[in-house]
């Protein structure tokens, strides 16, 4: 159990610290004086951008950890983690079940989190691997350590109605279309793939009702569609989040500028859309002003590529045949006229 540390703990705090081994994995080796601890504690324990707690098993005190806010140069807030099990308690599990914890707590939750550990400190870098943490860089002889969650966009578009009514995503209807045929829930379905592959992932579903805006349900939207559909194949709820007010590709690709600007999403982000899509996302992205924000922080990742690596005997021959037809051919084409209209400056932007 976590508590917060109080002036009471001063004496054991004192003693944690000046451990040998302590010591020799905090940047500071030097052995700390008492009266230097508890000025440390004095202000730790008043300053708002710090939180010590101490950690208990079974009642006892078995270590301490605490959480510093930051925020560093690009203007993003960071949290950073510190621990120390007590010395007779090491070796047993509690480091795993503090870090677990201290993880677990409402101020983290979706915040960008750091942990500066040496690189000769296995229990640490072991610790921190379990809990999804991994290597950013090294500074100063240690290793910066990130949880970074990995967040997976989707960007929805196309919708029909299916013949019990319900609302669904895209999967070749509509073949005679203007603008060819759209394979929509293939990103649904590849986006729960990836999922199960890393439960930890957050889950954005992009889109609000978009040209169908006339013909759909009031507060039916994209976003929703799909979110309905992921819970279907087992994604948590908890880990998909709605961003239903963009009506096009390049507000949703806006909208996703937004979040990372507001520290909503961060590190290592992926849009998943069909490959047929992808080249004109990534020219969206080269030639408009979300550049600045977007080039370089986004994986485009095609959810026919995903299908084909992890469901294969379900998706092969569907994406291999709609692949042949003059629908699909059709699409191709007209994305390709997109493509070549964004690099003329000729696109029109919503
Ligand atoms: C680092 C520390 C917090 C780990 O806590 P702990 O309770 O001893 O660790 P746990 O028992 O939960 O073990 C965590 C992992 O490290 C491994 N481990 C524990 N002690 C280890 C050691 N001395 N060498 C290598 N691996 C070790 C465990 O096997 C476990 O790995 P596993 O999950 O793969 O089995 C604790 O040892 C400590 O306080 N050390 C001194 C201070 C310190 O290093 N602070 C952190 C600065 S970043």
């Amino acid at each position: 159990m976590l508590r917060k540390a109080t002036k009471e703990d001063g004496q054991r705090l004192f003693e944690w610290r000046n451990d040998p081994k302590t010591r020799q994995q905090s940047l500071n080796t030097a052995p700390v004086e008492q009266a230097e601890h508890e000025r440390w504690l004095t202000k730790s324990l008043a300053n708002p951008n710090r939180t010590l707690f101490i950690f208990e098993e079974n009642g006892t005190p078995a270590g301490t950890c605490r959480i510093d806010r930051e925020v560093e140069k690009d203007g993003r807030e960071v949290f950073e983690l510190s621990w120390t099990i007590a010395p007779e308690q090491r070796g047993k599990g509690l480091g795993k079940k503090m870090l677990g914890e201290l993880l677990a707590l409402e101020t983290l939750r979706g915040k960008l989190v750091k942990a500066v550990i040496k690189s000769d400190n296995l229990a640490s870098v072991k610790m921190v691997e379990k809990f999804g943490f991994h290597f950013d860089r090294d500074e100063k002889e240690t290793g910066i350590w990130l949880l970074q969650k990995k967040t997976i966009v989707i960007l929805g578009g196309g919708l029909f109605k299916d013949s019990d009514g319900r609302w669904r995503t895209t999967l070749g209807e509509n073949q005679s279309g203007h603008f060819g045929v759209l394979n929509d829930r293939l990103r649904v379905v590849a986006c729960a793939e990836l999922w199960k592959e890393n439960k930890n992932s957050q889950i954005i579903s992009s889109g609000g009702q978009g040209k169908l805006k006339n013909i759909l349900p009031v507060g039916l939207t994209s976003s929703k569609v799909i979110k309905d559909e992921l819970l279907e194949l087992g994604v948590s709820a908890k880990n998909i989040t709605e961003e239903n007010k963009s009506g096009t590709t390049f507000e949703q690709l806006r909208a996703i500028k937004e979040m990372i600007e507001n520290g909503k999403i961060f590190g290592n982000i992926h849009i998943i859309s069909n490959n047929y899509h992808l080249p004109r996302i990534q020219a969206m992205i080269e030639h408009s002003d979300i550049s600045a924000v977007l080039s370089g922080k986004i994986n485009l990742v095609g959810a026919e590529d995903v299908l084909l690596r992890l469901l294969p005997d379900q998706w092969k021959e569907f994406i291999e045949q709609s692949k042949k037809s003059e629908a699909m051919k059709k699409r191709v084409e007209s994305e390709k006229k997109g493509v070549e209209q964004i690099k003329n400056g000729l696109y029109k932007f919503a």
